[in-house]
Order: structure tokens, then C-alpha cells, then sequence
């Protein structure tokens, strides 16, 4: 499955169409994961998140950098897996379902561009593969930046 979405994710990316076109299918992709309730990007700008294309419900469209699990994928320049969202102090509560969450840094030239987020309904969703998935997903969207 996650070997299928690699493959159609480097299908369908095209370096010579808008950033916000390629992500906007690359969400569509990721939301075929399964127990997930969002799935979308936060694009880096004056040192700031700034929601990017996704799907799921409405979200919270600035997260500061160092804020919630976002801002703090950002300021680590790492990917966070959080268990259980009650857990992680100052996380952002964009939706009363999101139970666990995965955020993964889209870095180039030692920069974070983007980051990755995705929630799900259950708690202890993401494991070590979809946190090697995610950062292989990072990878292959940096070349777009
Ligand atoms: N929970 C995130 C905010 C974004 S939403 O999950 C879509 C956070 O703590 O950064």
C-alpha cells in the first residue's frame, strides 16, 4: 500500500506546475491512509506555518514556529509522532477527532519549507513505517521547493 502511494505520489508530481497543484494532489493521495480524519500541509512563510492544500475539515490556517506539533516539527527539523494529542503539551486542537498526529518537515538546503501533518481518530495510529513513510514522502517533495 504505502510502496503504491510512493509510486503515485512521484507519478503525479510535475516540477513545472504550481507548488499548490502538486500538494493538492499529494493530499488527495495521503488521505487514502487508513484511520485518518486529516491530512494536508503547513507552508513556511516569514518564519511562520501557513495552511497549505489538505483534506479534512476546516483548520486552523497560522501556527506559529515553536507552536503545537507543527510549529515544533518546524523548530526541531524533525518528524514528531504524538501518541496521544491530550499529551503533548500546547498542541493545537484544529478538530475534537484527532486522537494522534504526525508531523514531518519538508526541508531543503537545510531549510523547513513545508511540513507534513496528519491526524487521526484513534489514539497510537503512526508507527516507526509511517513515520520512515512520511519522511520518504518529505523527500520526494523537496524537490519541488
Ligand atoms: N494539531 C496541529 C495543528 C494542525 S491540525 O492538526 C490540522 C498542531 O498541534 O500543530
Amino acid at each position: 500500500m504505502k510502496t503504491l502511494l510512493l509510486e503515485q505520489i512521484k507519478s503525479i508530481i510535475d516540477k513545472d506546475l504550481p507548488l499548490v497543484s502538486n500538494l493538492a494532489n499529494v493530499a488527495s493521495i495521503l488521505n487514502k491512509l487508513e484511520n485518518i480524519n486529516w491530512c494536508g500541509f503547513y507552508l513556511v512563510k516569514d518564519n511562520t506555518l501557513y495552511l497549505g492544500p489538505f483534506q479534512g475539515d476546516v483548520a486552523c490556517t497560522i501556527i506559529p514556529y515553536g507552536k503545537g506539533v507543527c510549529g515544533t516539527a518546524f523548530k526541531e527539523k524533525k518528524t514528531i509522532v504524538v501518541d496521544n494529542v491530550n499529551e503533548f503539551k500546547g498542541h493545537i486542537a484544529c478538530s475534537s477527532l484527532s486522537k494522534s498526529e504526525i508531523v514531518t518537515p519538508i526541508i531543503k538546503n537545510d531549510e523547513v519549507k513545508a511540513v507534513i501533518d496528519i491526524d487521526s481518530p484513534i489514539y497510537n495510529r503512526f508507527n516507526k513505517e509511517d513515520q520512515l513513510f512520511l519522511e520518504e514522502v518529505a523527500n520526494i517533495l523537496s524537490t519541488l521547493f
